[in-house]
């Protein structure tokens, strides 16, 4: 198998799951591996908007933050491949997901339930938890969403432990991926991208 540095990684890998699976910091950690930048979907909407997330929620609503999601999703594929963390409702918009399939690498990073509660109880920023109990919110999102992230072509499972043995399975399952026939028949990143639309990124 070819070393992480000499592996040409033409098109961005997209972690998705749900909140508290690790997205973040395990696909900081990738990057790094992989010789390439890391970008985080939540902070560039953030940083669009300039305002939090949960400001978003509370001045324009849910739909309002999808769209501005997939906007900022689509500009941030149409760039050189990077390693892309993006929030867990994302891969659920059927634009946004269609958007991944065609032009990125997806890898689910699945999290049980309890691993979940012990992530996302360590900050209170996201306000889909802010609807009720936490675990029956994501006891609902997990029914609700893990047919559809399965979808993903790496699925990965999160480890209750420091992040390198999760970062360490991702890596081997990326690497096993792109260098087999799903890998060499995708074509580079920037010729999927070159839609006559342009970005509509804000
Ligand atoms: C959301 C997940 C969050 C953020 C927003 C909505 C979701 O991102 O995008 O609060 O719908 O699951 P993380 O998955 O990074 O927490």
């Amino acid at each position: 198998m070819p070393s992480a540095k000499s592996l040409k990684v033409s098109r961005t890998i997209v972690l998705i799951g749900l909140m508290g699976a690790g997205k973040s910091c395990i696909g900081r950690r990738l990057a790094t591996l992989l010789g390439l930048n890391f970008v985080d979907a939540d902070n560039e909407i953030e940083r669009a908007a300039g305002c939090t997330i949960e400001e978003i929620f509370e001045r324009h609503g849910e739909a309002a933050f999808r769209d501005g999601e997939r906007r900022v999703i689509k500009r941030l594929l149409g760039q050189a491949a990077q390693v892309l963390a993006t929030g867990g409702g994302s891969f659920m918009d059927p634009g946004t997901r269609a958007m991944i399939r065609e032009q990125a690498v997806s890898v689910w990073l699945r999290a049980d339930l309890n691993l979940l509660l012990k992530r996302t109880g360590r900050r209170n920023n996201r306000p889909l938890l802010k609807r009720g109990d936490p675990r029956a919110i994501l006891e609902h999102l997990m029914a609700e969403r893990y047919p559809v992230y399965a979808e993903a072509d790496i699925v990965v499972d999160s480890a209750d432990g420091p992040p390198e043995i999760t970062v360490e399975r991702m890596h081997a399952a990326v690497e096993s991926y792109l260098a087999g026939p799903a890998g060499a028949a995708v074509p580079d990143a920037r010729q999927a991208n070159a839609h006559p639309e342009g970005d509509a990124g804000r």
